[in-house]
């Protein structure tokens, strides 16, 4: 028997924001699908957690988002499983300098596929359920997909993509399935552990882009939390926009 309660897909979703966004949705009554591909044993972990809260209202499921089949298995697993769905939030995500001149044809691939390819492969292989259901699906772009971040060309470009996909998803999947994006500022400085040294964020560097945001401060993931349930439950005549959640960062950019 298909579920009553809703239905809900994060990518990347084991750590940092993407959690965030699977224990809101959990709280807002969602069963929850965690995406990951790495980080197994976050994932479960988070699992644990929320089927701790609630019965049986959360799995997890790997999937590397540069692998077509590994794509199109987990949107297949993710509507099974329930056997309803109603929210895909494309949160997963590769971010790394690509300075021309230094950039690889994997280079390409890796921040393409994940920000990009992934998103709208995911979106294809579940628009059935989500027009059967009358879900929605949030894309998280970046400030930066707007005015480009220096030696971060691809990323830019992918983010850039991911823009004109909610647009053009919007346009296509409506009127049943609505299509929004998120464009987050500086949110979580970005996760160092795979970084060469030279690539990794300095102090200095971290005060400078504060000194930058009106608003003087980071954001919270709950600001980009707050932002996905408003467009999931209280948005339902906005489809194709992106919201940016930044501080007033694009006004000083
Ligand atoms: N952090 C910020 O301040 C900020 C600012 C602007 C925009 N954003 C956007 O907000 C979203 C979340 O940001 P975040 O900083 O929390 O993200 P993140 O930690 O950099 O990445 C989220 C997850 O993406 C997954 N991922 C990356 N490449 C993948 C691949 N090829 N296949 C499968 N999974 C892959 C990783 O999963 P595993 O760990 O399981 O491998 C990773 O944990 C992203 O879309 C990001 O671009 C964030």
């Amino acid at each position: 028997m298909p579920t009553t309660t809703k239905v809900a897909l994060v990518t990347g979703a084991a750590k940092r924001i993407g959690a965030e966004i699977a224990r809101q949705l959990h709280q807002e009554n969602f069963n929850v699908v965690i995406h990951y591909h790495h980080s197994a044993k976050a994932a479960q972990a988070l699992v644990d957690e929320l089927n701790d809260l609630r019965e049986k209202s959360a799995i997890c499921i790997a999937a590397d988002l540069n692998n077509l089949a590994q794509i199109n298995n987990l949107a297949a697993q993710a509507e099974q499983y329930w056997q309803r769905f109603d929210l895909l939030v494309n949160n997963a995500s590769s971010f790394y300098p690509t300075p021309i001149g230094e950039t690889s044809d994997d280079d390409w691939n890796q921040l393409i596929n994940s920000n990009l390819k992934a998103p709208f492969f995911l979106a294809q292989a579940l628009a059935p359920a989500l027009k059967k259901y009358r879900g929605c699906i949030i894309n998280i772009a970046d400030i930066y997909a707007d005015k480009p971040l220096k030696k971060h060309s691809v990323y830019s470009i992918a983010k850039a993509g991911n823009v004109m996909l909610t647009k053009t998803l919007a346009q296509e999947l409506a009127p049943d399935v609505r299509v929004n994006g998120i464009a987050p500022g500086a949110i979580l400085w970005p996760d160092d552990d795979h970084k060469k040294p030279v690539d990794r964020l300095s102090d200095e560097n971290k005060e400078k882009m504060l000194a930058k945001i009106p608003l003087q401060q980071r954001g919270h993931e709950l600001d980009i939390t707050h932002t996905i349930l408003f467009l999931a439950k209280n948005a339902p005549y906005i489809t194709g926009q992106v919201l940016t959640v930044d501080g007033g960062r694009t006004l000083t950019i």
